[in-house]
């Protein structure tokens, strides 16, 4: 049978899980296109900001922008580049912290939620696309071939972090760090909008003591086994 050319597949997790690492090799295995959903969401943060809203008290003005937004995954020289408004959108700015600082507040809004799922699901057009995220099997794709959860202890996922300059604040110690980690599940998970969940027919992968190269063979071998 000939190899198929347009699938997709969910790589969901907790924060620090490693898991967009791995999303990146796995697509590089695959000969498929990585796409980080959280760039979406920042990048909806990154507008609004821009305008001079505040997402956290200002959230129907965030919904008010959306009529007037265009935002999608296009292919450019064969690499996926997102389009914020038809310009490619600068992921540096992206990640800025004044952006990290609002952009779980721009993610809590269901409306906005909302407006991104189709974005989201138009990415089946570019192909076999590894899409990487919160709610991507439960919610986003609920029939791609492949559903992973990428996990790891609180205590691995902080040592990752730690590893990560710039990632925490100044005296942070591995076990603060595995604190904070371990609140942020409890938060995400209890969320009412897409709360974090594996769906119930993803593939757990517990990565506690995995090189990120360890765990995208492992995925790649299920991805070519299942195919
Ligand atoms: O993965 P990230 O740190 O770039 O995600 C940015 C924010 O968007 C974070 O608050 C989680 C949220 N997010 C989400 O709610 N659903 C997704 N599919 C992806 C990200």
């Amino acid at each position: 049978m000939a190899p198929l050319s347009s699938y997709q597949i969910a790589i969901d997790g907790p924060a620090a899980s490693g898991k967009s690492t791995v999303a990146k090799l796995l697509a590089q295995r695959l000969g498929g296109h990585y796409l980080s959903t959280g760039d979406l969401y920042r990048a909806l943060a990154w507008k609004a900001l821009s305008l001079g809203l505040d997402p956290e008290t200002q959230p129907d003005q965030v919904v008010e922008m959306l009529p007037n937004t265009s935002l999608a995954y296009q292919l450019q020289e064969g690499n996926p580049v997102l389009l914020l408004d038809g310009k490619p959108v600068n992921l540096p700015d992206l990640h800025a912290p004044r952006v990290a600082a609002v952009v779980s507040h721009v993610a809590k809004i269901p409306a906005l939620r909302e407006w991104l799922l189709q974005v989201q699901r138009d990415c089946r057009h570019l192909g076999i696309v590894i899409l990487e995220g919160r709610d991507i099997g439960t919610v986003i794709f609920p029939q791609a071939k492949f559903k992973f959860f990428v996990t790891a202890t609180p205590l691995e996922r902080a040592r990752r972090r730690l590893a990560q300059k710039g990632e925490v604040p100044q005296g942070a110690t591995l076990e603060s760090v595995a604190a904070d980690i371990a609140r942020r599940d409890e938060l995400d998970s209890t969320r009412k909008t897409a709360p974090l969940r594996p769906a119930e027919d993803a593939l757990l992968i517990q990565t506690d003591g995995m090189s990120p190269d360890q765990v995208a063979d492992k995925l790649a071998d299920l991805v070519r086994q299942g195919s």
